[in-house]
């Protein structure tokens, strides 16, 4: 049998689905298998060869009595058997060999490969490709009922047919045009009826469709005429890559796999001085670690607690969230009837609902009720009546001053005062509405200097010391207000990505009506600012929604793989 024709009357059956098989077709296998070599590009011998031979070993075949070309024994693995076959023959096709034993191309080629990668040279491989053009669904059906302008031209008989009845027939315009092109008609446009078309040749051949049927049955066909096809989108190339196998210098057909362990039984008994080891392979990724993991928030803290170490800062307690009144606002001269003590801004404590006054420090609480309301160190205070029931109200933290209060006010404590810088990053919480950006919690990263006669100046110049260790150059300062800092500033940096300024924290110097009544010395100013831990991480780590940053819709995988946090240096 031709190999050409057997491929042209396999292309146009379609076995995929629900092809069911018959003798005559196990008959016709075993003579083709019998003589592969022969239809080594009739790329639709190969598919049917493979796709009876797939049923073949899944055991569906009518009869048994069909032997394969070359016998593969169960589970022997595919390296082993192109050894097995290369000693018996000089070259395997990896296209038509994986055809002949229902393998699957692909698999095959993986072989090669780990049989490549071995250190000796057990075989040699060349790559090749075959490019064949196979017909687009159009170009098929080109084949089974002509090309469109030969399909028009036959419908126009010897009289004529007027223009708009010929048009109506399916795919008339590009026939149309193809068929003036090729000069088989012409067009009487002053014809009594209307414009009517006429044959110009008696007698057309479909050229088109001939060269389609000999591109389908492999045979040569001129390129400037495939490439019209192809522009014509009738035929589009289909690629095979395969290889052509042959034995390498080490052939064998017992493959020593080289150790990857030196173990001490080798030493001791000298065979290693035999043996093949396997080669490092730095470039391998080392296994994931199963560990826990930093939080992207923890990742970002570190490099800001870093920051502050370096700038010399100690690190102030901040393992109490649960605050009272007193030391969230009262200590920090916010009044009593400011809004941000209200149920609506902070969250109260039922249970223990407050804090028992002994454990507040008398003296100073006389002081901080007097300063409220009566003034002094040059305040007329808040002219209220201060409450120590207020002042007693369990509270969560709403800020991470109330940390700073507390170590201020011990600081004041101590016989002589020393200058200090203290840092914290911790949570605070605040009853507000949530949305993509706000929970009701989130970390607070503050710092502070107490020294004598500390200015504004000093205030600026450490931040500008601070946001430079973290990339940020640009900074500019907005009068601001807070109960505690006179004056404020809130702090805008230079977004180069947003093209604008924007907010990134809050500063100023501590009210002497702050850190006098705690026995601060009159010439000791406190510097202080903070910003929150969540914008700058959210922006190092792309993400857009804090609920993906915190809380129970956070991806476990996005923690283990996020990098850990480098802020920029200088
Ligand atoms: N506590 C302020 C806030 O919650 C931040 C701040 C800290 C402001 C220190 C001034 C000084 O925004």
């Amino acid at each position: 049998m031709d190999p050409n024709d057997l491929n042209h009357y396999l292309s146009s059956r379609s076995y995929i689905c629900g092809y069911s098989y018959s003798y005559s077709d196990l008959t016709l296998y075993k003579r083709v298998s019998c003589s592969i070599h022969k239809y080594g590009r009739c790329t639709h011998v190969l598919r049917w060869i493979s796709h009876i031979r797939s049923l073949i070993m899944k055991d569906k075949c009518p009869t048994k009595e069909v032997s394969s070309t070359c016998f593969i024994s169960e589970g022997m693995s595919l390296d082993q058997v192109i050894l097995n076959t290369l000693s018996e023959q000089k070259e395997i096709d990896s296209l038509i060999f994986a055809s002949e034993n229902g393998l699957d191309h692909q698999k095959l080629v993986g072989a090669i490969k780990s049989l490549l990668s071995l250190p000796k040279e057990y075989i040699k491989a060349e790559q090749k490709q075959i490019s064949v053009w196979e017909l687009t669904d159009e170009g098929k059906s080109f084949v089974a009922n002509g090309s469109y302008e030969f399909v028009l031209y036959s419908a126009v008989t010897k009289d004529g047919i007027l223009q708009k009845e010929l048009m109506k027939m399916p795919n008339a315009k590009i026939g149309f045009s193809k068929a003036m092109t090729l000069g088989w008609l012409v067009i009487d446009k002053k014809h009594e009826d209307g414009p009517t078309v006429f044959r110009k040749v008696d007698d057309a051949t479909d050229v088109v469709k001939t060269m389609l049927e000999d591109i389908n049955t492999q045979k040569k066909v001129d390129e400037k005429k495939i490439q019209d096809l192809k522009k014509r989108k009738l035929i589009t190339p289909v690629v095979t890559k395969f290889y052509l196998v042959t034995k390498g210098t080490s052939f064998n057909t017992q493959i020593e796999r080289p150790e990857a362990d030196l173990t001490a039984d080798m030493l001791q008994d000298g065979s290693w001085k035999e043996k093949s080891f396997k080669e490092y392979n730095f470039k391998a990724k080392g296994a994931p670690i199963t560990s826990g993991y930093l939080h992207p928030l923890l990742k970002v803290r570190t490099e800001y607690r870093r920051i502050f170490l370096d700038m010399g800062f100690s690190e102030m307690p901040t393992n109490k969230f649960v605050e009272n009144g007193f030391w969230n606002f009262d200590a920090l001269f916010q009044p009593q009837q400011h809004p941000a003590r209200d149920a609506h801004d902070t969250f109260f404590i039922s249970n223990p609902e407050m804090t028992d006054a002994s454990k507040l420090p008398a003296d100073y609480l006389e002081k901080v009720k007097s300063t409220h309301e009566n003034g002094g160190y040059g305040s007329t205070g808040y002219n209220y009546d201060w409450k120590i029931s207020e002042a007693q109200k369990n509270i969560l933290r709403t800020h991470t001053t109330a940390v700073s209060a507390r170590m201020l006010y011990k600081l004041a404590q101590q016989e002589e005062f020393r200058p200090v810088k203290m840092f914290s990053i911790d949570r605070v919480f605040r009853n507000e509405t949530l949305d993509a950006t706000h929970l009701a919690e989130f970390h607070q990263i503050e710092g502070l200097v107490a020294d004598r006669n500390l200015t504004l100046g000093h205030l600026i110049g450490i931040l500008y010391a601070f946001f430079k260790k973290l990339g940020i150059e640009k900074l500019k300062f907005k009068p601001a207000y807070n109960p505690y800092t006179e004056p404020s500033m809130e702090i805008f940096s230079y977004h180069p990505g947003l093209k604008k300024w924007v907010e990134i924290g809050n500063s100023g110097m501590f009210r002497p009506e702050m850190l006098l009544p705690m026995g601060i010395p009159k010439d000791v100013n406190v510097i202080a600012w903070g910003l929150s831990l969540e914008r700058p991480t959210m922006i190092k780590y792309g993400i857009n929604n804090i609920r993906e940053l915190i809380g129970h819709k956070v991806n476990l995988n996005m923690v283990q793989e996020n990098p850990i946090c480098r802020l920029n240096k200088v």
